[in-house]
């Protein structure tokens, strides 16, 4: 299907259900109860979005978030709240019938939250070529919509454009466990549902660090739908347009504590447990986002760690026989490669198969934020115990 071909149909797609209220997409979780005190039912009953990115504590005060692909707008004003009557709200469209209805509330919004004036402006473009000034933006959040668009890498450079250096994004979408087939990326019924254009969860992350963020990581996931044999999935993913060190650090070394037993981050340092290692400024910079600090010593001089030290982490698969049960995980940043104690290598984004044993110790704290587990085994699995070598072999 032709680039414009795409866009126009999704749009009219979605002008038609902004005017009919059909019911669409997708996984969320928003508290309707809460928004309806002040956001009108004209709005909530078109919210098609799959995740929940104005929320999660991600907004704060004063800021300027801009929402790509607004709709009815349930999340700029979600975000009008909570950036206060000081903040500002830019919401895109490329769909007339959204953004009529998206302004026609602004003005009820604003006189809901006690604001003298709407602090909430809705522009029309495409997510493609926004019209939005470079470098103005604190917080991009999007809810569901990158996947309709056809060229997503232009999407990903377009919000590094406009985001403020120090700026982020947390962006609700719908991505794959295994590349789409052509025969669903030509279903125009299954673009409009969220499905044909999803990118996998690989390429969704890498399309972002070619941009230019760091840092990229998973806030949320959700499971969606299986379609012959693939698995679609929400996620909310966070991740920073992290501005060059212009100062000199006196942070020098890094010491990986665990659980990993070994790490490569978005800039390819490797990292061993227990083992310091000397950094840039730059690379304390990124050490030093939320996404990884918990899992490093940053130090002036070099801190080797052992295991009797309080602070090494590791978390070790029990003792005991393993079932194959058709679970895969997925490593979900913000690191693009990591080894557990058991030798399993996880990819960013790849699925890897793993038994009962490995998914009881990926539900532990350290590990647990990191991956999306999937189970890939349509009739159940009834797969016999299996002992493990000692080196942990098996699974
Ligand atoms: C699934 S709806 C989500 C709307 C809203 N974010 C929500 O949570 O209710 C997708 C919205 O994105 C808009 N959209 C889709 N592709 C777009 C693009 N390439 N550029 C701008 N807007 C787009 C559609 O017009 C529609 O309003």
């Amino acid at each position: 299907m032709p680039i414009e071909d795409i866009t126009q149909k999704v749009s009219a797609r979605y002008a038609n259900a902004a005017s009919t209220g059909e019911q669409m997409c997708c996984p969320t979780s928003y508290d309707m109860g809460y928004l309806k005190t002040f956001i009108p039912e004209e709005v909530l009953k078109i919210s098609y979005g799959c995740g929940t990115p104005a929320g999660l504590k991600t907004v704060r005060a004063g800021e300027t978030v801009l929402d790509i692909g607004s709709g009815g707008g349930i999340d700029c004003f979600e975000a009008s709240r909570l950036v206060g009557p000081t903040g500002r709200v830019i919401g895109i469209d490329m769909t007339d019938t959204m953004l009529e209805i998206a302004r026609k509330n602004a003005v009820v919004v604003a006189t809901n939250l006690g604001y003298p004036s709407s602090n909430v402006e809705f522009r029309k473009g495409l997510a493609d070529a926004m019209p939005v000034d470079d470098g103005t933006i604190d917080l991009i959040i999007s809810n569901c919509v990158i996947n309709l668009a056809p060229d997503k890498r232009k999407v990903f450079r377009e919000m590094y454009r406009v985001a403020k250096p120090g700026g982020r994004f947390t962006i609700s979408d719908i991505v794959a466990d295994q590349t789409v087939p052509q025969y669903l990326v030509h279903d125009t019924q299954k673009w409009g549902d969220c499905l044909s254009g999803a990118l996998t969860l690989t390429d969704y992350m890498n399309g972002m660090t070619a941009a230019g963020f760091f840092g990229i990581h998973l806030a949320k996931f959700s499971p969606w739908r299986v379609i012959d044999g693939i698995h679609f999935f929400s996620v909310t993913l966070t991740g920073y347009k992290v501005p060059p060190a212009t100062t000199a650090s006196s942070v020098r070394y890094a010491t990986l504590r665990g659980p990993f037993s070994r790490l490569v981050d978005e800039r390819g340092m490797t990292y061993y447990r227990g083992i310091p290692q000397s950094i840039t400024p730059d690379e304390s910079r990124l050490l030093s986002l939320p996404s990884f600090s918990e899992h490093f010593l940053l130090t002036t001089e070099p801190i080797p760690l052992d295991n009797h030290d309080p602070r090494w982490r590791a978390v070790l698969p029990a003792d005991a026989p393993c079932t194959w049960q058709g679970h895969y995980a997925l490593l979900a940043g913000p690191f693009v490669e990591a080894t557990d104690d058991d030798h399993h290598v996880y990819r960013r984004g790849e699925p890897l198969e793993v038994c009962s044993k490995t998914v009881a110790v990926l539900g532990t704290d350290g590990y647990q934020p990191h991956f999306v587990l999937l189970n890939r085994a349509g009739e159940g699995a009834g797969g016999e115990a299996v002992t493990c070598s000692p080196d942990g072999g098996c699974c």
